[in-house]
């Protein structure tokens, strides 16, 4: 039989982090050739997974521009896209999750007539404007793909309800769980690779660290200001330290840098690679941020959650009673913050440690359905 050749297109840190486990799986199995396209929709962020991963792309589009648009961005992937499948032709063009990256190469392996898996499908928070613009990229791939790889039973369902061939779902738990078991056995094997927090967990000895981290588009500007108050209330605190690898949109850096640059009790540090972030989860006694990843891995680690977004496409955490929303409001953000650092009943309650998202074993069913 001819191995299959399977084209992984990706393009931002939290991709790469969610794809790596499937590619260390396809790399081994005589099935496949496994090659890699990404778009390098972000650059250092981006290099800073493939690197801790292994990861050599076979195509690098290095399309990253400084603030880029969601306009111009998705023209320049769809074109790029469009070459390298045409160049590799491909028998399945796989994506993952619902970035601009995931959306055009969804959309060029359509026009190539070229299958798609989407690993990470059927998340919906039915709101197209939150988040934004990732609802309505993760719908365009739903329409196209031809094997949805769903990572909980809800997932499957919503795409059940879209009127999805039900024989092209499937329920093979979240790649994330894989990956954080990966990096936490690595980082186990060699402590050297988070040792570069050791500073920062000194000078906040015998504090309660809150890791914190934030970047959605649709709360930039007021959003984001609301959440940078919030931060300067909770760390009036002397009891609280808040942790806060800042997201290298220009966006984000230049409010969180002008409110609370300078705090005793606040580190705004560069965006940690994957080990050190996985350290951060770690020793946080709760997280507050707006990630996809981050309200999937902290349950993993017991770490309740507070989601500062408006809707969640990622309920089972909230149904689980680890992770809860709280919007963009300033008053909210810290009345819940200090609940849990004040309330040890409700701090129990949510800090427990369970896997809604997965058993750490999703990479090897994706396989396996790739393979069929
Ligand atoms: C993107 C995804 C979002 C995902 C997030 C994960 C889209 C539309 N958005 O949002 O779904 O949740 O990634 O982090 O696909 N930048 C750098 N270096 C980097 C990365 C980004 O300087 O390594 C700066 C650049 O100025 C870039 C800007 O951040 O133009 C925005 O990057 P972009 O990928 O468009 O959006 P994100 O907000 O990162
Ligand atoms: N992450 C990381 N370093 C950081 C912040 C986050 O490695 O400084 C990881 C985190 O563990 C999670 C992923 O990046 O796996 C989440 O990425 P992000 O929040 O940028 O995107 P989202 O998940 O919201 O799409």
């Amino acid at each position: 039989m001819t191995a299959r050749r399977i084209l992984t297109v990706f393009g931002t840190r939290p991709e790469a982090i969610k794809l790596f486990p499937l590619l260390h799986a396809l790399e081994g199995d005589a099935r496949f050739v496994s090659r890699v396209c990404v778009s390098a929709q972000h650059r250092d962020m981006l290099d800073q997974v493939l690197g801790i991963a292994g990861i050599a792309p076979d195509h690098d589009l290095d399309l990253m521009r400084p603030d880029q648009s969601l306009d111009a961005l998705s023209a320049a992937l769809l074109t790029g896209l469009g070459r390298v499948i045409d160049a590799e032709r491909p028998d399945w063009v796989v994506v993952q999750g619902d970035t601009a990256t995931a959306m055009a190469g969804a959309l060029a392996a359509y026009y190539h007539k070229i299958p798609v898996a989407h690993v990470e499908a059927g998340l919906r928070s039915g709101d197209i404007h939150h988040p934004w613009p990732e609802e309505v990229n993760r719908k365009i791939i739903g329409t196209i793909a031809a094997l949805h790889a769903a990572p909980t039973e809800t997932a499957a369902e919503a795409l059940r309800r879209e009127n999805v061939a039900p024989a092209t779902i499937h329920v093979t738990g979240n790649t994330v769980i894989d990956a954080l078991h990966w990096i936490v056995a690595k980082s186990e094997a060699q402590p050297a690779l988070v040792s570069g927090l050791a500073e920062l967990e000194a000078r906040f000895a015998g504090k309660r660290i809150i890791g914190l981290t934030s970047h959605r588009r649709e709360s930039f500007g007021e959003g984001m200001r609301a959440i940078a108050q919030a931060v300067k209330r909770i760390a009036a605190r002397p009891d609280v330290a808040v942790i806060f690898p800042v997201h290298l949109n220009p966006n984000v850096r230049a409010i969180m840098q002008a409110e609370l640059a300078g705090l005793d009790n606040v580190a705004l540090i560069e965006p940690l690679d994957y080990p050190h972030f996985a350290r951060l989860l770690a020793i946080s006694t709760l997280m507050l941020t707006d990630s996809g990843g981050v309200q999937e891995e902290a349950p993993a680690l017991g770490k309740p959650v507070l989601v500062m977004r408006e809707t969640t496409e990622r309920p089972e955490g909230v149904a689980a009673g680890t992770a809860k929303l709280v919007g963009t409001d300033a008053e909210r953000i810290v009345a819940e913050t200090f609940r849990l650092l004040d309330d040890e009943a409700a701090y129990a309650a949510m800090a427990r440690a369970h896997n809604p998202f997965g058993d750490g074993r999703a990479a090897g069913r994706i396989v396996e359905l790739l393979a069929d």
